[in-house]
């Protein structure tokens, strides 16, 4: 059940490239006709993201570091401006200290688990409270990514392990407070992708294997394909959904051995 999103908006944040699962997410919604708000962090992702940006019709770029309540109120402030109203929130941002991404987990420092769950999990209820009052009503989605390693012991993932199980979490509290006001939240749990922040995981390609040998599909998984699962999570073909994790892993999470 794939509609028009014809006149719909969505803000995506988290694109840092081509390969950013992000980048994947708005290019099948912008497909489908979505007007969309790109956000970058950092004046060396700007112009790449603007670039990327071109490539969907009447799209607008803005800065936005989520550590910074003043970038997230600006942004959201000028999104009201130009959109009016959003009917999709699509959060793909995570961070961890490349230092945190190996080893034994219990050498994470304070200093590194704080901003692993800034980033990666307070931000996306700080976005949901400013996104509410231009989603209210229009049965907008709001869709962040997730990966297994919040459900079980992945080794080297380490602090994102704990930032994805209190994002997962967040995704069912956030879920019922923004039910009654018509907005889903989900989160799709992806397989391991190649991206800038992927190749920060010590002992990434280990775990591409693990999964394509594993995998009933014996294989691993495109951006597009979790593009698409955000495209579904965005439309009215998932209408009923709500407050849950969706894996995108071509089947690995069901496997015991
Ligand atoms: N690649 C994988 O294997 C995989 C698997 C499952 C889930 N995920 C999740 O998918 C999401 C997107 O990651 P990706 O793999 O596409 O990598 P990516 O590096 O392309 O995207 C991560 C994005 O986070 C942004 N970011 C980091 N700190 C930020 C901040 N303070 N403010 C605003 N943006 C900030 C970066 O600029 C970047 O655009 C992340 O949540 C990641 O954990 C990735």
């Amino acid at each position: 059940m794939t509609q028009s999103l014809e006149g719909r908006t969505g803000i995506i944040l988290g694109v840092a490239n081509k390969r950013s699962i992000a980048w994947a997410c708005a290019s099948a919604l912008a497909k489908q006709g979505m007007r969309l708000c790109f956000t970058y962090m950092g004046e060396r992702l700007k112009s790449k993201v603007e670039d990327l940006a071109a490539e969907c019709p009447g799209s607008i770029v803005l800065e936005c570091d989520v550590t910074k309540p003043e970038h997230i109120d600006a942004c959201f402030e000028h999104l009201k401006e130009e959109f009016g109203f959003l009917d999709t929130v699509v959060h793909a941002v995570a961070f961890a200290k490349r230092e945190e991404l190996e080893g034994d987990f219990y050498h994470t420092s304070k200093e590194g688990y704080m901003i692993a769950h800034e980033v990666s999990v307070y931000s996306l209820t700080a976005i949901a409270r400013r996104a509410l009052p231009l989603m209210e009503g229009r049965e907008g989605s709001i869709i962040t990514l997730s990966y297994i390693g919040g459900e079980r012991v992945i080794p080297n993932y380490n602090v994102m392990g704990i930032a994805k199980a209190a994002l997962e979490a967040s995704v069912r509290y956030l879920a019922n407070d923004l039910g009654p006001k018509g907005i889903r939240v989900n989160a799709i749990s992806a397989g391991p992708i190649r991206t800038l922040s992927a190749s920060g995981v010590s002992g990434f390609s280990q775990m591409l294997d693990e999964l394509a040998a594993k995998a009933p599909l014996r294989r691993n998984v495109t951006q597009e394909e979790v593009g698409d699962t955000c495209l579904f999570l965005s439309g009215p073909g998932s209408r009923g959904i709500t407050g849950t994790t969706i894996f995108v892993d071509a089947g690995y999470h069901i496997m015991g051995v």
